[in-house]
């Protein structure tokens, strides 16, 4: 089994990505760092302890950074994942709370307790990470893998015509990450995400299986496609979450190139992830997926949650 930390900014694909991680057989969840994205981070810890508290996981929450490395202060926007985060689920006060150590702290030390088989899922803005590689010149080196949700090659942006969303909203953090890759990091950005979709019917079969938490997915992703159907016109919405912790064990379902990955911190391309033509690449980046297989694994495991 993969020893599994997952930095997260709960939103809807979060939420999938995290119960699809309960569900795996072969993730051992360690716990989750919380970061602003989709919500701020303070609703971010509230979320992440909600989703375990109903999967019926008592597992540590470490509260992270607050604000991204260098930009202003954060302002999160409603209309993808709604107010709270859940769409039109209702806020609701978790009964834990979060663990003292932040998440940086808490990264390092789990990195440090099982050097070398610790894999970090963030699947949020980057921060976290970037504190902890500043905070400790061993962190990378102690992790397995780090495998990102964010960025993109290929296929252009998805909150600018150039950045992806994770990306964008700490380019700096991103920046250091990257940085830091030394063959530790993959990248699991749009270039693949835009290429599972998963349709209404999808999540009607997982709410029939699993009435419980896949009823609380099925009601999210209602608000989540409306919004891809405003934007995109589809009738679906990708997995950017949930194909990263995917990644995190299934390795064999994606085709990565190896470069160097810089981040655009210029005004007009922020967040823009580019390669480095004359450096030695050292992340890999996913630019093909066998996206059924992915969608697949994704719907038969969360249908074995209560
Ligand atoms: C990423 O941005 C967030 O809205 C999603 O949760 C995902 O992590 C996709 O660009
Ligand atoms: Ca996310």
């Amino acid at each position: 089994t993969t020893k599994l930390i997952i930095d997260t900014d709960p939103g809807i694909d979060d939420a999938m990505a995290i119960f699809y991680a309960a569900a795996a057989p072969d993730i051992e969840l360690l716990g989750l760092t919380t970061i602003f994205g989709n919500v701020t981070t303070k609703t971010a810890t509230r979320n992440a302890l909600r989703l375990l508290e109903a999967a019926e996981l008592d597992l540590p929450v470490a509260h992270g950074a607050e604000q991204p490395l260098v930009l202003p202060p954060f302002e999160p926007s409603a209309h993808v994942h709604g107010d709270e985060g859940f769409g039109e689920i209702p806020a609701a006060t978790p009964k834990g709370a979060a663990v003292a150590e932040d998440a940086a702290d808490f990264l390092i030390r789990m990195a440090r307790e099982h050097k070398g088989e610790l894999v970090v899922c963030p699947i949020g803005p980057l921060t976290n990470i970037a504190v902890a590689i500043q905070r400790d010149a061993q962190f990378v080196k102690n992790c397995k893998r780090i495998v990102i949700m964010g960025g993109s090659l290929e296929a252009g942006g998805n909150i600018t015509p150039h950045a992806e969303a994770n990306i964008y909203h700490d380019p700096h953090a991103a920046e250091v990450v990257f940085a830091a890759a030394a063959g530790k990091v993959v990248m699991v950005g749009l270039d693949v995400t835009l290429k599972i979709l998963c349709r209404p019917e999808d999540f009607d079969a997982i709410k029939e299986r699993s009435p419980d938490l896949g009823g609380m997915l099925k009601e999210m992703s209602v608000f989540y496609i409306k919004f891809y159907q405003e934007v995109a016109n589809l009738n679906g919405c990708s997995l950017h979450d949930p194909a990263a912790v995917i990644a995190c064990t299934h390795a064999e379902l994606f085709e990565t190139r190896v470069v160097k990955v810089t981040v655009s911190t210029e005004q007009e391309t922020s967040g823009e992830t580019r390669v480095a033509e004359d450096a030695r690449g050292d992340t890999h980046v996913a630019m093909g997926v066998d996206a059924e297989a992915v969608k697949s694994l994704f719907l038969k495991r969360l249908s074995l949650l209560p």
